[in-house]
């Protein structure tokens, strides 16, 4: 059995409060970090704050539902521990790290955990899209650094991809499985290649969508209807644009199509100006649909 009991969780966004909330549940001790962020500027304690309470939502939902123990959600919420020094992680096993999809952010968070973190710690990233042999060069552990990519809703969502890189051990690919089967979730192995498996099929899939109905082709509500009764998606594509954010998609679209060269990854017009416009879905109350 891998040594994985002190978990880390860099970031308490939408991913990183669902892997917290996960990790926590199924009876790790969770240190979740943030920083103060500085657009728009808030201090790293309310960051905090905003996340646990969208953890304890979600217990609540949960115990609503009869699926969970008051008990149970309690001792979960105090099985997570606040932090915003990164010198409490230090005694961690694993890290997941949860940030902004920003490279330059990342190896520098990867090269101050590896000076950190003890010397048998795995090191994680849950991006969706970039290089985790980058962020792993930047350690002196390349072979204890893979991709571990969640699903949004993180609590809801089954699969947990393991990213391999050219380097990652197996060790490290054995424990990151037993861990994504304690957390509830069945990992399945990917290479690390940007979309991985999923997105590498999702994205042109979401991007086609946005071409058929920028085109005239059929009504936003049509596409939707037509791939949720048709198909038996819990979503339509446009809907589930709005759900994921229309920015995030783009970016993902964008590395994507750097890599791959291939015009089905290219980001439409019309989703590049609806990123530009800010209209990025539910998160900002206005995408495909309106959520105001
Ligand atoms: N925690 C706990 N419970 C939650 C929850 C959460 N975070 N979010 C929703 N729920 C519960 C609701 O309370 C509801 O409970 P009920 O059945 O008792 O009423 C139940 O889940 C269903 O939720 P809703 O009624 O709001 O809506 P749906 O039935 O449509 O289910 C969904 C929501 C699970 C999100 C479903 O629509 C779905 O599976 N959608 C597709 C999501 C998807 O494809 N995700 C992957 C995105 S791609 C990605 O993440 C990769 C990244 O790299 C981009």
């Amino acid at each position: 059995m891998p040594d994985i009991q002190r978990v880390g969780v860099c970031g308490i966004g939408l991913m990183g409060s669902g892997i917290a909330q996960v990790s926590a549940m199924a009876g790790f001790n969770v240190t979740v970090l943030e920083a103060d962020r500085t657009d728009p500027p808030m201090p790293a304690s309310a960051i905090l704050e905003k996340g646990l309470a969208a953890i304890k939502k979600s217990l609540d939902k949960f115990v609503e539902k009869g699926t969970l123990q008051a008990d149970d959600r309690d001792a979960t919420m105090a099985r997570l521990k606040p932090a915003t020094n990164i010198a409490d992680l230090r005694n961690c096993d694993l890290v997941i790290e949860a940030i902004i999809e920003h490279m330059p952010a990342k190896k520098e968070l990867f090269k101050k955990l590896d000076g950190l973190l003890p010397p048998h710690a795995i090191i994680c990233s849950n991006t969706s899209s970039l290089c985790v042999i980058e962020m792993a060069a930047a350690t002196k552990r390349p072979k204890q650094v893979a991709g571990l990519h969640f699903f949004n809703p993180v609590p809801l969502m089954k699969l947990v991809e393991v990213v391999k890189t050219i380097v990652t051990s197996q060790e490290t690919i054995d424990a990151l499985f037993w861990f994504a089967q304690k957390v509830g979730k069945k990992p399945i192995l990917a290479q690390d290649t940007p979309g991985f498996i999923v997105n590498r099929l999702l994205v042109p899939y979401l991007l086609y969508a946005i071409r058929m109905y920028e085109s005239g082709l059929a009504s936003k509500e049509d596409i939707d209807e037509g791939m949720k009764l048709g198909c038996g998606h819990p979503m339509g594509p446009l809907t589930l644009l709005d759900f994921v954010g229309l920015d995030t998609t783009y970016y993902i679209a964008e590395i994507m199509f750097d890599e791959f060269k291939d015009p089905l990854m290219a980001p439409p017009p019309l989703l590049k100006r609806m990123v530009l416009a800010g209209h990025y879905g539910r998160k900002s109350g206005k995408g495909f649909y309106d959520y105001s």
